[in-house]
């Protein structure tokens, strides 16, 4: 099909900007999108990416037609990072809005004086701002620049935050008790949610959370259209359940990972050694281990995954990132655990995590349930052994074990004994091997969306035409 291609044919060139959350499994998802733009567009479209300063993306690595421009560099990052083991990441993106509101108010000026010069310039079209970024919005609406929001978790997750002002209205949240039969409570239209679900993170005060979702509502409802990173197929009913209920257009054009080239925005470096490793491995043999970009553990979880690890006799590639365990500056696995697993398991600081869930090994994958690495997951049919944290990523996990019936999660507290119980549930029974046949049937299903006449590259094409209709 021919694309709608950006700047050709005489037309006047575009530019569309861009401003992610400056978190890894934020920035991802903003600049694949802005890969698959460029690219549907024939090139035509330009890029302009505003970034904070502090987990700035590496311009060297993206399309040179993308233009790169820092937000706040004096503001000092230890007052936007969420740090220690009580790190609270509602208040993290409180003040991200509030502290780089007035720097971006100049940017955004800035770059909306200049004039269609350079290579790959063009009139700014509208700003495409993540749905945490409501402040940056406001900005936006003040400067008469159109804005379209980008979604970068499930569908489910939105539909689940849409229903949080009622749920407090009618008393249920912030839960009265903690309770685990009051926690446990189905939430009726959410099945198969529970009240805790709902809950960010034990360290989120229900007022934070309050209102960082009453701005993310607030955002979408305001925009000119909300973008979303799933496929049609995976999350059909939650789609329909949020085009009936924000009345704004939706463009789901997801997994963008599968779509876009080109781009690649690990803020750390990947170690690649393990895809060779990979290769001397069994079909379907080796789970793949890593908790994303922020979630952690403390000393003795790492002991009993470790040991868990070690006692399952599966081959593992286990991610251990320089700051996952809480108050520890330097990372010592046990004892004996090296020539316990000696050539059956490797650790890497960090992994190209795409390339690995695509490799033929992998036969399970114990994630966090970030929803980037839950898509990644599902795209290369992968099943999950699931440990999920904070944010959406209990809701994710509701999904993987409730409604696509691709994986479990390994509940309470970490103990080697119950670790190597899932890893031998997942990698080697009858009910793993279900699991895995599903994820690869939902994996067809997303390599069907994004063909030239699937869901998500046709929303692609829609998205493209709106943002140059503006
Ligand atoms: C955060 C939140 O925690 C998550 O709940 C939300 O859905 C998105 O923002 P993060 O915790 O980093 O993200 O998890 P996730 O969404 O899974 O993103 C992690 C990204 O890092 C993935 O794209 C993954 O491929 C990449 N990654 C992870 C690597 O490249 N290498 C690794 O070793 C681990």
């Amino acid at each position: 099909a021919a694309s709608p291609a950006a700047g050709s044919g005489g037309g006047r060139r575009r530019r569309v900007l861009l401003f992610p959350v400056p978190f890894q499994g934020h920035l991802t998802p903003m600049l694949q999108l802005a890969g698959a733009l460029h690219a549907r567009g024939g090139g035509g479209l330009g890029v302009t990416v505003f970034y904070a300063a502090f987990n700035a993306p590496d311009p060297a690595r993206h399309p040179a037609a993308f233009r790169f421009v820092p937000v706040g560099e004096g503001v000092p990052s230890a007052d936007l990072l969420p740090s220690g083991s009580d790190a609270d990441f509602a208040v993290a993106l409180l003040r991200l809005n509030d502290r780089l509101r007035e720097p971006f108010r100049d940017r955004l000026r800035q770059a909306l004086a200049e004039e269609e010069e350079e290579e790959g310039g063009g009139a700014a079209a509208c700003l495409v701002v993540d749905s945490n970024l409501r402040g940056m919005q406001l900005v936006a609406e003040e400067l008469g620049v159109p804005t379209l929001v980008l979604r970068t978790g499930a569908a489910a997750c939105l539909v689940a935050y849409m229903a949080f002002p009622a749920l407090c209205d009618k008393g249920l949240l912030p839960p009265a008790s903690q309770d685990k039969a009051q926690l446990d409570m189905p939430l009726d239209e959410l099945t198969p949610l529970r009240l805790r679900d709902m809950v960010f993170s034990p360290t989120t005060t229900h007022g934070n959370m309050e209102r960082c979702l009453q701005h993310l509502l607030d955002a979408a409802r305001s925009s000119s259209g909300v973008i979303l990173n799933t496929f049609q197929d995976l999350e059909d009913s939650d789609l329909q359940k949020i085009t009936n209920g924000l009345g704004v257009p939706m463009y789901t054009v997801g997994p963008l990972h599968k779509i876009s080239s080109g781009t690649e925005s690990s803020l750390l470096a990947q170690d690649q050694t393990c895809l060779k490793w990979l290769d001397k491995q069994e079909a379907d043999s080796v789970l793949y281990v890593s908790l994303g970009s922020l979630a952690s553990m403390d000393e003795k979880e790492l002991l009993e995954t470790a040991w868990g690890l070690a006692n399952s006799q599966s081959p593992f590639l286990w991610v251990i990132r320089h700051n996952m365990v809480r108050s520890s500056h330097q990372v010592s696995l046990p004892e004996g655990f090296e020539e316990a697993t000696h050539g059956r398991g490797m650790v890497v600081p960090w992994a190209p995590q795409q390339e690995v869930l695509a490799h033929h090994a992998i036969g399970g994958f114990w994630t966090h349930n970030g929803w980037n690495s839950t898509l990644e997951s599902i795209c290369e049919g992968v099943p999950m052994i699931c440990r999920p944290q904070f944010a959406d990523q209990m809701i994710n996990m509701r999904y993987v074990q409730e409604v696509w019936k691709i994986g479990f999660e390994l509940e309470g507290g970490l103990e080697r004994g119950k670790v190597e119980m899932a890893i031998t549930k997942l990698l080697c029974t009858e009910e793993g091997r279900q699991m895995r046949q599903r994820a690869k049937d939902l994996r067809d299903k997303a390599v069907k969306c994004i063909e030239d006449e699937g869901s998500s590259k046709s929303a692609i094409d829609l998205l493209l035409k709106r943002i140059m209709s503006f």
